[in-house]
Parts: structure tokens; C-alpha cells; sequence
């Protein structure tokens, strides 16, 4: 059966999601429609895409939501995934995108996550659990370290370590300050080599692959100062050369699959399949139960088709592949953050430009509309600027112009998105324009 979806619910207020509520918003099927899409909590920069939907009492979203006839809901933030937001939908008899509580243990739980790729033979680093500061230190044998607190941490929980004094640091900040909550911390062998995000959309072991991206995690330009969310992504399936790409799909991407299948871990949602492409062969670093942000705001403007439908056949375990299709081109999406971000955010600066962006596409994160009906800032990472491109030159060229015509106070952003990893070195593991 092929699904026309009439209303469809965004779950998260950030830019991922509006970019996902954008792309539900252009769904046209053969029935030449395109549904109305809804977000909740939403914010004020989804506006365009996507009304705010309400609710009086919280604890009664999931009844609500069949109340008010919605026949998709697709869910973002990792934090509604952990507490099983999906299964709670489906529970209530509303269509959700996204996996349950058990198996978004994939993501919660670094230390499950390694297990299972050790149980289904996908290539990954080695790795020791550790519970105690003095049980870490002695499993730390080599330098540099990645030591990764093991739970949801907002992708601040990962330390690369040179020198025993940042192991020392991160020790503090785990065992003494309890920085990221009670848990043991994962040893991990440092592997080295480009990183690229995979997201594919699975639903009972059927699977369709999104145009790989690389993003780009440090605060500043030449991947340097404090890791971040993410400070920009580029997208394009000529990121990657076929031989690659096949490496993948047959070493880590199948194997997840069967792993999943044979364990027993139902599975209808976005996965993303962190790797390294180290010279021992792409490996992986982590699985996340969603879409990534900013990957969102770089590889779905390259997404055609009835991506709702798509979606909702998927929710309903009859993934579609050739209900969507993939633009040939690049894509590249810059952030624009806060001064003090990732330390803190920047609350009502006005934002100009907004208007004046052309050829790109704007997605709101930390944004909220002022008194005088203008947008102002609201958060750390406050909005990203999107292009595409038929050449990775034409792309930047296009989100870079996007960034220039957009300010607030203390706006900061990187200038080498997209074109920073694209240098010989880097090619070994991938093509490029
Ligand atoms: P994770 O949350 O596990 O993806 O880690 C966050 C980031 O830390 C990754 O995107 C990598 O940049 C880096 N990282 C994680 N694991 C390793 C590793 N074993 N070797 C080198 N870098 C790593
Ligand atoms: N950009 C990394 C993530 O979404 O986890």
C-alpha cells in the first residue's frame, strides 16, 4: 500500500527539525498534495513549513495526537527517542518515525552499542568499560585516548586525549563534578583518519542509504578549540568513491541490519553511522537513533520526492525506496552560533538579513521572534544557512553569500565548511568535485 499522509507531526524545535518539517512540507505525491505539517513543540522559525501544535496537558501528547487525526509523527531530538517517545505514539495507534526506548540503546549506551558491534562483527576500535578514575588509568595504555562517558551527554560526553593531564581533566569532570550525570566511561582505542555520516532510514531490516556528509564538530576554523554540536556539514554521495561506499554498506551498514534482526531490536526510525575511514577500513564510532544536526540541514535539501509518504510507508514497515530520490549535486550547511557558544548561548540580539538570503535556505535553532515581529537570537547554535550546489565550489559559493547577508551581535560561524578535509590526504577516502 502507498501512503498519502494528510497531517504529519514534527517532534523538536531545532534546526534538524525544521529542516526535516521543510522537507515534509515539499512532499508531493502522485496524489499531487502535499500534507500539512505540524510541529510540536515547534518555534517560531518553523513557522513557515510548520504550525505549532499544542496541547493543554503534556502527559496526554500521544492520545492527542491520534485525537487530532495526525498520520505521521516523525521524532528528532535523541532525548524524546531515549524516552521512548516512538513506541509511546505507536501505543497509542499514531504512525511514528523513530525507534523505541530498547533500541535507541544504541545510542544511549556506548557500552551496548560496543557490544553489539563486537556480537555482529562490525569493524570498530577497541575498547575497555571502566568504572573507577583508577580503573581507567589503567586501561589507558597508549596516547593519544578517547575516553567517552557512557550515556546521553549532548556530544560533550567524548574526550580526545593526548597527554595524561587532559585524561586527568576528564576524570575530574566525570567522577568529581559528575559533570554528565552518573556512569562508567568506555576506553577506546584513538583511530585517526577522514570521519563521514551516514543516515539511512530502516524500518524491519530493509534500509535506504541518504547521501553520506561530514561535519564539522570543533568551535573554529582548521578544526580547532572546544567540540561543539556541530558547527556545519557538507552532503553529496561523491563525498565518498564507490568503493568505498560499497566497503560500507557490506561491512557496517548490512551487518547492523541483520544484527538488529537477529537480536530481536525492532527498528523503524533514522539511523546514523558515525565512521572513520581509517587505513585498516571504514570503522565505526557510534550509532545515533536519529538524524544529526547539523547533517540535517545539509544532506535533506539534496532529498526529492514524496519523502512524507516515503516516511510513513517506512512507519508502517514497507520502506519505499524509489519513493524519494537523491539530487546528484552538493550541499553545505554553515551555523551560525552565539559568541560563547558551546560555553553559553545569546538571548534577544536582533538577527537582520534574514530577508536577503538568496539561493540558500535558512533554518532556525536558536531563534524566537521578537516584540517588533523580528527574529532575534535565543540559544547557542542559532540558525544554519543551507545551499545547494551541482559542484562543491557552487554550493559554497551560494551558503557563503546565504551567511554574509545574515547578523546578529557576536555571530560566529566557520569559514571553511565543506572546504576543510578536502585536500589529497583526505581524498584517499573519497572523491572529490
Ligand atoms: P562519538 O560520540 O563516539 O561519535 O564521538 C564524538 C567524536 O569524537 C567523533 O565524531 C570523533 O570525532 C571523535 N571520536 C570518537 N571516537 C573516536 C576514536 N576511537 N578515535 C578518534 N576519534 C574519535
Ligand atoms: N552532528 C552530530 C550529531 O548529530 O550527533
Amino acid at each position: 500500500m502507498t501512503r498519502h499522509p494528510k497531517q504529519v507531526l514534527v517532534v523538536g524545535r531545532g534546526g534538524r527539525e525544521h529542516a526535516l518539517a521543510w522537507c515534509l512540507a515539499q512532499s508531493v505525491g502522485a496524489s499531487g498534495t502535499a500534507p500539512t505539517v505540524w510541529a510540536y513543540p515547534g518555534s517560531d522559525g518553523m513557522a513557515d513549513v510548520a504550525a505549532r501544535w499544542t496541547v493543554e496537558d503534556e502527559t496526554q501528547v500521544f492520545d492527542a495526537a491520534r485525537a487530532a487525526g495526525m498520520d505521521l509523527v516523525v521524532i528528532g531530538p535523541e532525548q524524546m527517542l531515549a524516552d521512548d517517545w516512538a513506541d509511546r505514539f505507536r501505543a497509542a495507534g499514531v504512525p511514528a518515525w523513530g525507534a523505541g526506548a530498547e533500541s535507541v540503546r544504541l545510542e544511549t549506551s556506548k557500552q551496548f552499542a560496543k557490544d553489539f558491534m563486537l556480537r555482529h562483527g562490525i569493524p570498530t576500535g577497541r575498547a575497555v568499560l571502566a568504572r573507577t578514575a583508577d580503573a581507567v588509568r589503567q586501561a589507558v595504555t597508549a596516547l593519544p585516548v578517547v575516553l567517552k562517558f557512557d550515556g546521553l551527554a549532548a556530544g560533550k560526553g567524548v574526550a580526545i586525549c593526548q597527554s595524561e593531564a587532559e585524561v586527568e581533566a576528564f576524570l575530574e569532570a566525570v567522577f568529581v563534578e559528575g559533570r554528565f550525570g552518573e556512569g562508567p566511561v568506555l576506553v577506546e582505542e584513538y583511530l585517526e583518519g577522514p570521519e563521514v555520516s551516514v543516515m539511512v532510514a530502516v524500518s524491519d531490516g530493509a534500509y535506504c542509504c541518504f547521501p553520506p556528509a561530514r561535519d564539522y564538530k570543533r568551535r573554529n576554523d582548521g578544526d580547532d578549540g572546544p567540540n561543539t554540536g556541530g558547527m556545519g556539514a557538507v552532503a553529496s554521495r561523491q563525498l565518498l568513491d564507490d568503493a568505498v561506499w560499497r566497503t560500507i554498506e557490506e561491512t557496517v551498514i548490512q551487518p547492523t541490519l541483520r544484527g538488529l534482526v537477529e537480536d530481536g531490536l525492532p527498528y523503524r526510525g533514522f539511523l546514523y553511522f558515525g565512521l572513520m575511514l581509517t587505513a585498516r577500513g571504514p570503522m565505526m564510532l557510534e550509532y545515533n537513533c536519529r538524524f544529526g544536526d547539523p547533517e540535517a540541514q545539509a544532506i535533506l535539501p539534496l532529498v526529492e520526492g514524496d519523502v512524507a509518504g516515503f516516511l510513513a510507508d517506512a512507519a508502517a514497515g514497507q520502506l519505499q525506496p524509489d519513493r524519494i530520490a537523491f539530487a546528484d549535486g552538493w550541499s553545505v550547511s554553515v551555523v551560525q552560533a552565539a559568541g560563547a557558544y558551546p560555553l553559553g548561548g545569546s538571548v534577544g540580539d536582533k538577527i537582520t538579513g534574514l530577508d536577503a538570503v538568496r539561493e540558500a535556505q535558512v533554518f532556525h535553532a536558536g531563534t524566537r521572534l521578537g516584540e517588533d515581529g523580528c527574529y532575534e537570537t535565543d540559544g547557542g547554535r542559532v540558525l544554519a544557512v543551507s545551499a545547494r550546489g551541482a559542484t562543491r565550489a557552487e554550493a559554497l559559493e551560494r551558503v557563503y553569500a546565504g551567511v554574509e547577508q545574515v547578523r546578529f551581535a557576536g555571530a560566529h560561524w566557520r569559514r571553511d565548511i565543506g572546504r576543510l578535509h578536502f585536500d589529497a590526504a583526505m581524498r584517499k577516502g573519497g572523491a572529490d568535485d
